[in-house]
């Protein structure tokens, strides 16, 4: 579904994805582990038009999108909860998920969509009008993953969604992307969480300073000698 294909990008002079490749199928969990500052965030931004790779293509549903604007692959069906939530914190609730449907014209679609966020997460439905940067980080986590799905998306990207969330929230969290796959979405997650990651995803890949070092099955990832070392402390 989704296809990154020697994937170089670049800040300036730092060479920061280095022929990066891996593929996302559809109704797949797929986990990319990373140690801080080794790629992970460019490949999002990569994967959304907000950086361009100098060399490499991304495919979505067997078409490039590595050139298109990111709100036209937003509406070709990708979503991104970005990291550390952004949300826009001065709008309330209900508007930050109005800017998530915002390709949407229907009203009636945008109520059921909206219906469909607030029974995943009943705390947003009671917060609708409250200033989104007053409500609590693990709030903010749930109001950034439900402003992705408001644009109805098929596969969903998320950004390290359990950072700085305490062990109960990571819960919800990683509960609610086992939810959001059962409806049908395809998931691509980036996280340092590796234990919780792996336990949930079907495969993953390690990335090191920009380059793809290792891909497996989840399980497999899991009794792996450098992830263990790496990513699970042990
Ligand atoms: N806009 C930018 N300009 C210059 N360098 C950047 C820019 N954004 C990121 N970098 C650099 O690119 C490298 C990869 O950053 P990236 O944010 O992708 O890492 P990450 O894997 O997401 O790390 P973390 O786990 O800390 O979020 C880092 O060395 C970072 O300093
Ligand atoms: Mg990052």
């Amino acid at each position: 579904m989704l296809r990154l294909e020697n994937v170089n990008t670049y800040y300036g002079p730092s060479h920061v994805l280095q022929d990066l490749s891996l593929e996302v199928n559809r109704g797949e969990i797929v986990c990319l582990l990373g140690a801080n500052a080794a790629g992970k965030t460019t490949t999002m931004k990569t994967i959304f038009g907000l950086v361009h790779p100098t060399k490499g293509s991304v495919t979505f549903n067997d078409q490039r999108i590595e050139r298109k604007l990111t709100g036209d692959i937003v509406k070709s069906g990708l979503a991104l909860v970005p990291e550390a939530r952004r949300i826009f914190s001065r709008m309330t609730v209900l508007e930050n998920l109005e800017m998530g449907a915002y390709s949407r014209r229907s009203k009636t679609e945008f109520q059921q969509d909206l219906d469909h966020v607030c029974e995943v997460f009943p705390r947003i439905r009671e917060r609708l009008k409250q200033i989104a940067g007053t409500m609590s980080g693990g709030e903010q986590q749930m109001l950034a993953m439900g402003r992705a799905l408001m644009s109805r998306p098929t596969m969903i990207c998320m950004d390290e969604p359990s950072m700085g969330l305490s062990p109960k929230l990571v819960e919800t969290v990683f509960e609610t992307i086992l939810r959001i796959r059962e409806e049908g979405m395809t998931v691509f997650l980036v996280e340092q969480n590796a234990t919780m990651a792996l336990t949930l995803a079907d495969r993953g890949y390690v990335l090191q300073t920009g380059k793809i070092v290792l891909s497996d099955s989840a399980k497999n990832l899991l009794t792996n000698d450098l992830v263990r070392q790496a990513y699970l402390g042990s």
